[in-house]
Formats: C-alpha cells, sequence, structure tokens
C-alpha cells in the first residue's frame, strides 16, 4: 500500500498537515467561566459619585502630562456653583516655597445639558522624580491633592504603566479601579486606551454621567497622570441633538500637551516619559494619506531617539489585530495604514481597547501583500509590535465573549474577562507585562509575558551577527 501513495502521495500528506497546522496552531484561549457577561452602572447616589462637601468645592479632579518631557502637569478640576478660582497653588515636598500657576475655564452645552465651570491649569518647570502637594479651590472649599513628577527621559529608567480601556462607571469598572489601585505593582501614570464614560449610551448622551465619571475616577486620576486615548465614546456625534461637532465634551473635560509634540489636533499627540515615547492616535479622525494625522505621524516616527527613549509605544482605541467577533476586521484599513511603519520603526507595543476583552498577539506582521501577489497571511516578525487588546475596563455594554475560530496563530492568548493591564519597564532592553483578571486577587496574573525591546534586541543581534562576521574572517585569514 505504502508504495502504492508514491512520492506525490507523500507530498499530499504533508500538505494537508501542513494546511491543518496551518489554520489550527493558535495561542490558548482561556478556559476562565464568568458569569456577568453584562454589567449595570452604578446608581447617581453611589458613594464613588459622591460630591466632595462645601460650596462649591472642587470636584472631577485629574491630571495629565503637561508638556512632551515629563517636566509639567495640566490640572483640570470641576466647580459646579460658580467659577471660582483657576489658579493652582503647589509646592514640592521637600520646600515650603509655595508657587501659583493661573489657568483658565471653560463650558460647554449639549442638547438640554449645560456644563458647570471646567478649570484646566499647566504648571511647569517642575522638577524631576519629586512629589508635589497641589491646591485647587478658594475659601473654606480648598482641596489638597498631590502628584509625583517622572524621572528625567533616559534608556535605563525604570517606569510602570497602568493600561485600562473602555472603563465606564459598572460595577465591574469599580473593581477594575480597585485591583489596580491595591496591585502590588500599581503603576505611576496610566496609559488610557479610549472610551471613557459611556455618556453616550444615555438618552441625549446624558453628560451628567460624564460628571459621575469624573467624580469616580478621581480616587486614581488626581495623584498619577492619566494619558488619554479618544474612542468612539468620545466622538458625541448627534446631529439629530443639534450636536454636530465631534468630541466635545471629551476635548473640553479632558486637555492634552498635543501642541508641544507638534500635533495640530488633541486627538493625536506624543510625550515621553522616562524611558518610554508614547504615541497617541486617533482611530476616529482622518487617517489616509494626506490628513494631518497621517502627516505628523510619519513625521513623529523618525524622531524617536532609541538612546533616550528605547521603549516605543503606541496607543489606539480600535485594535489593529483582534480575533473576536465583535468589531472584527473594524480596524483593518487602520492597519493597511500604519503597519509598515510600526514594522519599519520598531514599534514594541500596540494596545487598543474597543473589544470588551483581552487579548495578546504574538509578533507579527501583514505587510507583504500588494493586491496582486496573494500575500495576505500575517508572518511571524521579529521586528514587528506585540498588539494587546485591554478592553475589558467594565463598561455597561458587556464583554464580548464571541471568538473567531480557529484561533488565529497570530493570537497567543485571549479571554473575555474584565481586568486591567501593567506594563514593568525594567531597563532598556526588558519589560514585563502582565494582566489582572477582575474575578481573581490583586497579585495574580492571569497572563503575563516578557517583552525584549526591539530596537535594542535588534542591535545586540546585530552586533553579534558582526562579531561572528569578523571572527570568521579572522580564521580565513590565518
Ligand atoms: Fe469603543
Amino acid at each position: 500500500m505504502e508504495v502504492m501513495w508514491g512520492r506525490d502521495g507523500v507530498w499530499l500528506i504533508v500538505v494537508v498537515v501542513g494546511f491543518l497546522y496551518s489554520i489550527c496552531e493558535g495561542g490558548s484561549t482561556s478556559s476562565f467561566l464568568r458569569n456577568d457577561y453584562l454589567s449595570l452602572d452604578m446608581p447617581l447616589d453611589s458613594d464613588v459619585f459622591r460630591v466632595p462637601p462645601g460650596y462649591n468645592a472642587p470636584q472631577q479632579v485629574h491630571i495629565t502630562q503637561g508638556d512632551h518631557l515629563g517636566k509639567s502637569v495640566i490640572i483640570s478640576w470641576i466647580t459646579p456653583d460658580e467659577p471660582g478660582s483657576s489658579t493652582v497653588v503647589y509646592w514640592a515636598q521637600d520646600t515650603r516655597l509655595k508657587r501659583q500657576a493661573h489657568g483658565f475655564f471653560v463650558t460647554y452645552r449639549f442638547f438640554n445639558y449645560t456644563s458647570a465651570y471646567i478649570h484646566h491649569c499647566t504648571i511647569e518647570n517642575l522638577k524631576f522624580d519629586t512629589k508635589y502637594y497641589y491646591e485647587v479651590g478658594i475659601g473654606n472649599t480648598t482641596r489638597q491633592l498631590w502628584f509625583k513628577t517622572p524621572p528625567p527621559p533616559g534608556p535605563d529608567v525604570p517606569y510602570t504603566f497602568g493600561l485600562i480601556g473602555d472603563l465606564g462607571q459598572t460595577y465591574d469598572s469599580n473593581t477594575t479601579l480597585t485591583h489596580y489601585e491595591e496591585s502590588p505593582t500599581k503603576g505611576d501614570a496610566i496609559l488610557f486606551v479610549g472610551d471613557l464614560s459611556y455618556a453616550d449610551d444615555y438618552p441625549f448622551h446624558d453628560n451628567v454621567r460624564w460628571d459621575t465619571w469624573g467624580r469616580f475616577i478621581e480616587r486614581v486620576a488626581a495623584y498619577q497622570p492619566w494619558i488619554w486615548t479618544a474612542g468612539n465614546h468620545e466622538i458625541d456625534f448627534a446631529p439629530q441633538l443639534g450636536e454636530a461637532r465631534p468630541f466635545k465634551p471629551y476635548t473640553n473635560r479632558y486637555h492634552v500637551p498635543y501642541k508641544a509634540s507638534g500635533s495640530t489636533s488633541p486627538l493625536w499627540y506624543s510625550i515621553k516619559r522616562a524611558s518610554a515615547y508614547i504615541i497617541v492616535m486617533s482611530s476616529y479622525s482622518a487617517f489616509g494619506k494626506y490628513t494631518p494625522q497621517y502627516k505628523w505621524v510619519e513625521k513623529e516616527l523618525p524622531k524617536v531617539n532609541r538612546s533616550e527613549t528605547p521603549w516605543l509605544i503606541v496607543l489606539m482605541h480600535g485594535p489593529m489585530y483582534s480575533s473576536y467577533e465583535n468589531h472584527y476586521m473594524e480596524g483593518e484599513s487602520f492597519r493597511v495604514m500604519y503597519e509598515k511603519w510600526f514594522v519599519e520603526y520598531k514599534v514594541d507595543v500596540v494596545f487598543a481597547g474597543h473589544v470588551h476583552a483581552y487579548e495578546r498577539s504574538e509578533r507579527v506582521s501583514n505587510i507583504a501583500y500588494n493586491i496582486v501577489n496573494g500575500l495576505c497571511r500575517p508572518l511571524n516578525d521579529e521586528s514587528a509590535p506585540m498588539y494587546i487588546t485591554i478592553g475589558d475596563g467594565g463598561n455597561l455594554e458587556g464583554l464580548a465573549t464571541a471568538m473567531t475560530e480557529p484561533q488565529p496563530r497570530y493570537s497567543a492568548y485571549r479571554e473575555a474577562s474584565f481586568g486591567h493591564g501593567i506594563l514593568d519597564i525594567k531597563n532598556r532592553s526588558h519589560a514585563y507585562f502582565s494582566w489582572n483578571r477582575n474575578q481573581d486577587g490583586y497579585a495574580v496574573e492571569a497572563d503575563s509575558v516578557w517583552l525584549h525591546n526591539k530596537y535594542w534586541t535588534s542591535l545586540e543581534h546585530a552586533s553579534l551577527a558582526t562579531q561572528r562576521s569578523n571572527n570568521l574572517q579572522q580564521t580565513a585569514t590565518q
């Protein structure tokens, strides 16, 4: 019998087995069982939404980085009854010298809602790696809070970021935030990958839910910067309500230092923080060739000095690689535009949200396709970023549980549970990423991976190769 199969038969078996292997060899899909697919928003009278006591007391205090380097902080807060003061008094922990910075306030209307007074104040020329106290409000209703500036940018500066996306304001959102706060490796800043309050899921995009969200996150956001990315729930495009200017509540409430990186829009910008260079992109702004975002990213990527900030991180809302059925291929046009650059410039990791689940990819690229060559499968590529979807903050829309089957090869691990991530940068070559699911203890890692820096690792490989070839040449001439 075996002889009758002949050479062609053996090849046929090899091809069939190879094909089955190629479609089945994905990573792992968690078998973790959960019983809370849907999650309810916390009621308006929940303690986490409590209004601080006192007439016109500042509320919804949140901070973000205020410049490109990390020596400046934007402090934002809201006064409900009257404008009050936009001044911030601040001082370093090791000094009694109090300084003042003067900000401004804005208000906006959205259909039948009028915002209170939204203050933004940038404090500048801070010392690196220093704890600062700051005070907002006047009279008897001042509030004192604090933050810590990052160390100066440098290649081996350790730094820890939290990763949260699609947070909303449900009981699960509260669990996610608590787990982040209680984590033994709690971050020093949060990289937030979009979809903040989910106010637009309410009739008339009830902006009261933007206010409750601001009060909910204050317990973390007043003390460490959240690096903002806009998601689809920030668009608030409602021409039927007379609201046709996209991103109105978001851009009034959450300011970012976009001008410091030469951007013309708060929806895309970059910052340096310790050993990381973070590029924030907008999935819901024009991103095709010749658009302002495209032109900015085109100039931005070559500017990154990996000898100063080795870790190149990109944030966006819609994932470029996701194997969940929900939002399947929504990020495809973005991938077609930008993946080639991410590989060329050796981006270390791309974090996204949008899909309400967790997924981590292998290092793959899919950039060989040119319409006629048929090369349309993702391939292992050591120059490619790792893609991590972390849209599992816990919003009222629930989990994305349906997954495409079989699990594609590029998907290393996927699980539909709420949770948060921690990116712990150790030095120029190594960083550790871990993911915590809400059902586990604070210190439990449901998934983790070591990241080897794409720039420094490839340099090491290149120098090893050069060394080997020099050795060979020397041996040949001896
Ligand atoms: Fe989204």
